[in-house]
Formats: structure tokens, sequence, C-alpha cells
């Protein structure tokens, strides 16, 4: 019986070892940035990163719209003030105009409500204990998790403390809006300490969740031939779908990815190569040969993409980190303590 107790015990920690291992981790990631650690809720909040996770499989298995919108979630606050949860802030009588009501969030950015379900659980579980900029980039990671069928999976260390600055003037100022270029577009990760790779990498996210027609209007042109590089067909198709001018009461939504709307994959870079995607910022990444052959190679190695992608959602969600100093802990989401 014991001898049995024995077996069992190897082939579980055989198993385990299987699914984890440290030096081929610490290949691909590298340790973490100074401020946060893995497991960082281990001893005050044991079951932190299993609630968030809880709170995204519903979310997502009632809409997997809202796993994209979970994603993008936690590229713009990470992107202004760097990951402080800024962008969860509603609006007060002390600070009127938040991030949330800039126009790359509103009336767009969704899955707020998934924040609030995780932190609620989590503040019963352990008052005052997991940030709310914690909470966001977890719930991005378990929604890359949830949307790649469990492909896009990774360790995502802990320990971001939430801001109390919030100012929807920021938003435009980092955020690179679809009209960009791509030196442009350079610009505005390299101000975040992201690379070239990382964006030709990252924005393979537009592989899920949907646009609004406003979003890429200038594209698809009238009646005339599109102004634009994009394929004709998938024009023609577009402009069936939106209004001529959208307006802030007529803004249909479509999906990013025509061929696999819903999965988190590498076909954004074969859409790309086809110019089948909607934006400019999309279209830009074929402008120069460094990033074409990114493109190219994301194209033909998915397994390889997944990975980098996973590298670099750790390595986004290790912007300016805010400390005890100067940040804090918050109780709501949406509010400062
Ligand atoms: C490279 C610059 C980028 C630009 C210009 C850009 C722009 C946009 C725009 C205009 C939308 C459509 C919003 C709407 O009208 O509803 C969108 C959607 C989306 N973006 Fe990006 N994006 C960029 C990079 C990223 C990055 C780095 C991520 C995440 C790592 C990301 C994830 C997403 C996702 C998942 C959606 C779908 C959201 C939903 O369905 O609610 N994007 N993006
Ligand atoms: C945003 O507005 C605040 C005050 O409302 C101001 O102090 C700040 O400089 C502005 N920032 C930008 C990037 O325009």
């Amino acid at each position: 019986m014991a001898k049995l107790g024995i077996v069992i015990l190897f082939a579980l920690l055989g198993a385990a070892a299987a699914q984890f291992n440290y030096d081929e981790f610490m290949e691909d990631q590298g340790p973490p940035s100074p401020g946060l650690k893995f497991g960082y809720y281990k001893r005050t909040c044991p079951r932190a990163e299993e609630i968030v996770r809880e709170a995204v499989r519903d979310a997502v298995s009632k809409n997997p719209g809202i796993g994209a919108g979970l994603i993008r979630m936690a590229f713009h606050d990470c992107f202004v003030q760097g990951c402080d949860g800024s962008v969860l802030l509603d609006p007060t009588p002390a600070n009127p105009r938040p991030e949330k009501l800039g126009p790359p969030n509103f009336p767009s950015l969704r899955g707020f409500e998934v924040i609030d379900a995780a932190k609620s659980a989590l503040e019963k579980a352990c008052h005052g204990v997991v940030s709310c900029a914690d909470i966001v980039q977890y719930a991005g990671r378990d929604a890359s998790f949830f949307l790649s069928n469990g492909r896009v999976s990774y360790e995502l260390p802990g320990g971001r403390f939430d801001g109390r600055i919030s100012l929807e003037n920021e938003t435009l100022a980092f955020l690179p809006p679809p009209f960009f270029t791509l030196p442009q577009l350079i610009g505005s990760f390299r101000a975040k300490g992201l690379d070239a790779d990382d964006l030709v990498v990252l924005s393979g996210s537009h592989s899920v969740g949907r646009s609004h027609c406003s979003s890429f209007s200038d594209r698809i042109g009238g009646t005339a031939p599109p102004p634009s590089d994009m394929d004709p067909a998938l024009a023609a198709a577009l402009r069936k779908q939106c209004p001529a001018n959208p307006t802030f009461n007529n803004d249909p939504t479509v999906v990013q990815d025509v061929v696999t709307p819903g999965l988190l994959d590498n076909q954004y870079y074969n859409n790309v190569l086809r110019r089948q995607v909607l934006f400019n910022s999309d279209a830009a990444l074929m402008t120069s040969e460094q990033t074409a052959a990114m493109v190219r190679d994301n194209a033909k190695q998915g397994r390889r993409w997944e990975k980098k992608f996973a590298r670099a959602m750790v390595k986004m969600a290790s912007i300016e980190i805010k400390t005890a100093a100067n940040g804090e802990v918050r109780t709501n989401c949406r509010v400062v303590n």
C-alpha cells in the first residue's frame, strides 16, 4: 500500500515537473522586473491567481469577446501611468475626466465588470491584499490562455501597486491610434521600453475581438476604390457592415480576424500578408524590411509566436511599476482609497 502511494507520488511529481520546468521558463521569460515577484500572493492570499482565473473563465465562457477586451485592457493600463489600474478609475467630482473617458477607451474598452467580480471575490477571501493593477494583468494573461485554448500559457509575477492618478488627456498622448505609421508606432512602444519585435508580436492580439467601424473607416473608402492598401474584397465586405460616416450613435462593430475571429493565434500575420487587416497600424508592419520579416516569421511559426507573445505580455506587464511609496492597494477598483 505504502509502495503504491510512493509510486503515485512520483507520478504526480513527474507530471508537475513536465508541466513546469524552471530552467526552460527562465530561458523563455527571464527573471521578473524589480518590484515584482512570481507567486507574490502565495502567503498573503494563496488562491489569488485562481480567483482571477475563475472570474475570467466565467466571463469568457459567456462571451469570448470580453476576453479580447481584457487583453486590450492590460495594454491600455500599462501604457498610461504604467500598469497601475489607473484605467479602472471612475469619474468623481475631484477627477471628472479619468483615463476611462479618453477616446481610446470610451466607449470601446470592455471587461470592467470582470475586474469588479474578481475584486469582490478577492476582498472576501483576503481583504485589502490583491491590487487592481495585478488583477488587470492576471486577467489579460488568463484571457489569453482561454482564447488560445491553453496554448498561450505563462507565469506572471505580481506586486504592482495601484495608482491614484488617472487623466483623460494622457490616453491620446501615450496610446497609439489606428492610423499611426510604423515609425510612430515604434516611437510609442519605445517610449514604454518595448521594441519593434514587441510591437509586431503583441499586435498579434488583433487576431481576436472586434473593432468599431470608426476605427478604420478611413481605409475602406466610399463608392470610389478604397484609398488604402486593404484587400479590395475585405474593403467591400466592410463597406456593407459599416456606415459611410460612422457617428457615436451609429458605429457598428466587425471582427478583427475574418478567418479565426475567436481564437488567439498567429492567423493575424497571415491576414497582414494578405492585406486583410483593419488598421493602418496593422498594415504598417509591412512597411519596413525588418518588421516585414518578423511578420513572415510569425506567420510561419505559430508555436514560436505563442511563446514570444507570452514573453512580450510579461514585459509589457512590468512597465513603470508603482510601489508602496507611490501606490496603494485599492479596496474598490473604481475608486482610490
Ligand atoms: C500597435 C498599436 C495598436 C493600435 C493602433 C491598436 C488599435 C486598436 C483599435 C483601434 C482597436 C479597436 C477598438 C474598437 O474600435 O472597438 C483595437 C482592438 C483591440 N486591440 Fe489593439 N491596438 C494596438 C496594439 C494592441 C496591443 C499591444 C494589444 C494587446 C497586447 C491589443 C489588443 C487589442 C484587442 C484584444 C482588441 C479587441 C478588443 C475588443 O474586442 O474589445 N492591441 N486595437
Ligand atoms: C493633462 O492635464 C493635467 C491637468 O488637468 C496637466 O497637468 C497635464 O500636464 C496634462 N498632460 C498632458 C499630457 O497633456
